[in-house]
């Protein structure tokens, strides 16, 4: 087990995009890629890319390139993806239900167990055989069945309330949809998916491009 606590978290952020870029390697049967071959496809230089990935041990060889394979798993070690995860979605409407019914993340070893909504219309609704609970019974539910990540897709008005009850119940990880930051004590571990956060960037590079245009 090699110890990757200086690892920045920049480097991080880049390795799920290298693993799925691994992954479509072997899926073409395609065992072993150089630096500069990585980098025409996945689009960093091959500079960072050999930086990135020395951080690892230097899985490269002169001459040889990347055996993508073992590069895939570590990765995937690193990112914890060997490990499997039990949770729970609270607020099963729209994206709650997308979400349920999304294979990959099961594939991956994400289990979800629950479905909690406050909506007396869901309760007894079952989406891919995983039941819809009154929210509730939320805390007992994370509690014994000993639930790692709660996953929010509740309006953002009751998202902290929501995260509070979880933090409670001894959640280690929150994925949290709505649009606001929520408070946890440092043993909980937030990752929020702003989704208009990354719109918003879209619709400043259209213009900056617009402005280009006019100069
Ligand atoms: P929705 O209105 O379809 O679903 C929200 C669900 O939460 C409803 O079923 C409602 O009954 C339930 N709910 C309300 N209070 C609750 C509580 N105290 N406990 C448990 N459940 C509760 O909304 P949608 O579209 O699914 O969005 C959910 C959240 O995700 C919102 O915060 C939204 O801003 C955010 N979001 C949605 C996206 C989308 O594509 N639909 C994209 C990005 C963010």
């Amino acid at each position: 087990n090699r110890d990757y606590a200086d690892v920045s978290m920049a480097v991080i952020r880049r390795l799920p995009k290298y693993h799925r870029y691994l992954k479509d390697l072997m899926e073409k049967e395609i065992y072993r890629i150089s630096s500069r071959e990585l980098s025409r496809l996945i689009g960093f230089t091959a500079s960072q890319i050999r930086q990135d990935l020395n951080c690892f041990g230097g899985f490269g060889q002169q001459g040889y390139g990347y055996n993508v394979e073992e590069l895939y798993n570590e990765i995937g070690k690193i990112l914890g993806l060997h490990k499997n995860y039990t949770t729970v979605i609270i607020g099963a409407g729209n994206l709650g239900q997308a979400i349920a019914n999304y294979p990959s993340f099961i594939k991956y070893g994400f289990q979800l167990l629950g479905l909690f909504d406050v909506n007396p219309k869901l309760m007894g609704m079952k989406i891919r055989d995983i039941n819809i609970m009154d929210v509730d019974l939320l805390e007992d539910f994370v509690r014994e069945n000993k639930i790692e990540i709660g996953i929010i897709c509740t309006p953002k008005e009751v998202a902290q309330n929501i995260a509070d009850k979880l933090t409670k119940a001894n959640i280690n990880g929150i994925w949290n949809f709505a649009p606001v930051d929520i408070k946890v004590p440092n043993n909980v571990t937030v990752e929020n998916v702003h989704l208009s956060e990354s719109l918003f960037i879209l619709s400043y590079l259209l213009n900056e491009k617009e402005h280009f245009k006019k100069k």
